[in-house]
This record gives structure tokens, sequence and C-alpha cells, in this order.
């Protein structure tokens, strides 16, 4: 796989991998990225520009996907919307982006017979009872429920049809919650971490009792090189590190790794048909592919993050108001609607 186009590159967990992938592999890669709000040149500042290059366009653009696609051996498809709150107020550019995108790249890869993984959400298995004791495995029946995990789910849908259909060479993968540097400051973690930084209060849906299932981006990027380098074509592998908590917990952890009181935060309305838990098995991935993650510990995995966003405030600080202000303003139509 020495030649890789890496789509949504620019993004959180796009531009992990391509910074893992450079530190551990001797691939070359073009990063395919629209560089919509969620992405950040900076985030590929630093990398070796005789393996790294970044063309800005869009996934839905036929022209450009078959020009690019057959100059490589593999395509790694992180591109997509990705945030719920946004696909609560906006689905369009998640239909637009998360189906007919991953359409016109399953096209070309069938077209010119390029291998493709495809990157997941475990959020297409829908939720999970706080105390139900399976977990989402390769074979838990898709049940999204929001506009982003629908496309998603429906994204993933094509790619299996994809496979049986024409035979393409594909690999999916549905990964859990990611933490790490690079994170948009809109997700919860990084969220809370530069409201701290930046003197606003944590903002808490409901009452905190969902559970997601952490999982250090770093880590995620090492479970898609292995499956890209020794995965199976047609088959799915879930990728999560066993690290369920509450947002409750998780945001106290935060309030006491920096400093504050563990009431300084904020109770906000609840997010609409908020998902209550997500948890992966990813017995498949650890057993057959020997994968195993590296920060098994969210404390030590947080304070790193909060160390990273205290030192790349020119990397964030652009982003932030103007996240909070849409923020407000979903607020405002949510009160509207309700
Ligand atoms: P992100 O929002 O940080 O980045 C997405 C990137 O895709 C951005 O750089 C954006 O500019 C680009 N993009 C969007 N639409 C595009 C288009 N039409 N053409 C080209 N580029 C486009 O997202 P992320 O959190 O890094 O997620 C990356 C992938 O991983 C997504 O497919 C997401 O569903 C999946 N995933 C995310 C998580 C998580 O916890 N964040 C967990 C599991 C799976
Ligand atoms: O499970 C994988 C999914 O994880 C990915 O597919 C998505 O792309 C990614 O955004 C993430 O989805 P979530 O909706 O779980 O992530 P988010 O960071 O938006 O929220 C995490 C939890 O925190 C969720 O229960 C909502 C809650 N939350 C979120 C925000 C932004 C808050 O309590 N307060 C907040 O301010």
């Amino acid at each position: 796989m020495k030649r890789i186009l890496v789509t949504g590159g620019a993004g959180f967990i796009g531009a992990n991998f391509v910074h893992h992938m450079i530190a551990h592999s001797d691939s070359e890669i073009t990063v395919l990225d629209k560089m919509t709000y969620a992405a950040n040149r900076q985030s590929l500042e630093g990398l070796d520009s005789k393996r790294v290059n970044l063309v800005v366009g869009d996934i839905c653009d036929y022209v450009l996907v078959n020009e690019l696609v057959p100059q490589h051996d593999a395509v790694v498809h992180f591109a997509a919307e990705t945030h719920n709150d946004n696909s609560l107020h906006d689905p369009r550019s998640f239909v637009i982006s998360n189906v007919l995108g991953t359409f016109e790249l399953l096209e070309a890869v069938r077209n010119h017979g390029v291998r493709l993984h495809h990157i997941s959400t475990d959020e297409v298995y829908g939720d999970l009872e706080l105390d139900d004791p399976q977990r989402f495995t390769e074979t838990t029946p898709y049940k999204p429920s929001s506009p982003y995990s629908a496309t998603k789910a429906s994204s993933d849908l094509l790619v299996k049809a994809w496979v049986r259909s024409f035979g393409i060479e594909a690999t999916l993968s549905n990964c859990s919650n990611n933490y790490g540097p690079y994170q948009h400051v809109e997700k919860f973690i990084p969220r809370q971490i530069t409201n701290v930084l930046g003197g606003l209060r944590p903002k808490l849906y409901g009452n905190g009792a969902n559970v997601r299932d952490w999982i250090h981006a770093s880590d995620h990027s090492s479970a898609v090189q292995l499956i890209l380098e020794a995965g199976q074509a047609g088959r799915t592998y879930l990728i999560g590190a066993d690290g369920e908590k509450s947002n409750r917990e998780v945001l106290a952890l935060i309030l006491e790794l920096m400093g504050r009181k563990a009431d300084d935060f904020d109770a906000v309305a609840d997010r609409a048909g908020h998902d209550l838990r997500y948890a992966i098995d990813s017995t498949v991935l650890r057993t057959e592919l020997s994968w195993q993650p590296r920060y098994t510990d969210l404390v030590q995995g947080l304070e790193q993050a909060i160390g990273w966003y205290r030192q790349h405030r020119s990397w964030w600080e652009p982003a932030k108001a103007q996240t909070e202000q849409r923020y407000a303003q979903q607020a405002d139509a949510f009160k509207v609607a309700s």
C-alpha cells in the first residue's frame, strides 16, 4: 500500500491517521478534503511534503475523484459530515457528503480496481440500555437514530452492496467515540476543555447519564492500518478500547484535572433523540489481527488532551466563538420547535 488516498484527512481522525501512517509506514499520501468548517490545514503541518500532498476538493466531484483514485493503491475514506447536533439542524449536507460522496468513491474504486477501506461508526447500531450486558458486535443489526448515523449506515450498506454485487476489494470498520489532538471544539471533550480554558462554563446535555465508549484517535489509526494491511476483503471490523464512561464521569475528570470545582458546569437541554449508550466488543480485531490499544487509561489520555489544547490555542481559538454562536442559535431553534 504505497500510494494512499485519504479522504477527509484534514479533519480530526483523518489527520491523526496521516500522522500515524507517515510515522509507521513508507506510504505516500494524498489527502482529498473539501476543507469544511471541520477541517484545519494546521493539522497537517510539519509533515514531509514529499510524502503528503493536500488536494482541496469534494468527494462528490466525479471528475476529480476519477482522476485521483487510479493514481493510488488504496483509498481510506474518512470524509464525512460528522456532528450529530448539526445533523439535527441541517441534515442535507450529511446526505450529500456521506451518502452521495461515498457512492462516487465506490464507483471510482470499482471502475479503476482500487482497494477501499471505509471508515464508519458504532452509531449505526443504535443505542443500548445502561444495564445491557451485550455490546455491539460485527453481527449486530443496524438501527441508526440520528440523521448523521442514518447517513453513515446508508454509506456502509452501499459499500456492502458494492462488495457483494461488483466484487470490489473493500473493508469496513465501525469505531466508538474518539478523542485526542486535532478534534474540533464542537465535540464533547474539546468543547469542555476549551470552555474552561476560555473562561466559559462546560455544558452537559440532560442528566449526563449517557455512556460513550472512548478510544484515543491514535489507537483508531493503528487499527485502521492493520485492517488496511491484513484485513480480509468484504469484512467489517469493530474498533473499541473498552473505554465506557458516562458523560458525567468524563466531565468530572476534566474538571478535576483542570483544577475546577465538581459543580462548575451548566446542565443544558438534552439533544433530541440522544442515544443512551454505545459499547463495542472488539474481540474479532484483537484475536484475528492481534490489535491492542495503547491508551487504556482515560485519565492519562485526558491529561494529554488537556495539555494539547493548552499548548495549541492558535489551532482552536479561531473556531471557538463561531462554534459557541452556532450552539446558541441551535438552542434558540430548539426552543421555538418545542
Ligand atoms: P471531522 O468532522 O473532524 O472531519 C471530517 C473531514 O471530512 C473534514 O476535514 C471535512 O472537511 C471533510 N469532508 C466533509 N465532507 C467532505 C466532502 N464532501 N468532500 C471532501 N471532504 C469532506 O470528522 P472525524 O471526527 O475526523 O471523523 C472522520 C470519520 O470517522 C467520519 O467518517 C466519521 O463518521 C468517522 N468516525 C468518527 C468518530 C468520532 O468519534 N469522531 C468515531 C467513529 C467513526
Ligand atoms: O460513536 C462514534 C461517534 O461519536 C461518531 O460517529 C461521531 O462522528 C462523533 O461526533 C461522536 O458522536 P457523539 O454524538 O457521541 O459525540 P459528541 O462529542 O457530540 O457527544 C458525546 C456525548 O456528549 C454525547 O452523549 C452528547 C454529550 N454532549 C456533547 C456536547 C457537544 C454534552 O453533554 N455536551 C456537549 O456540549
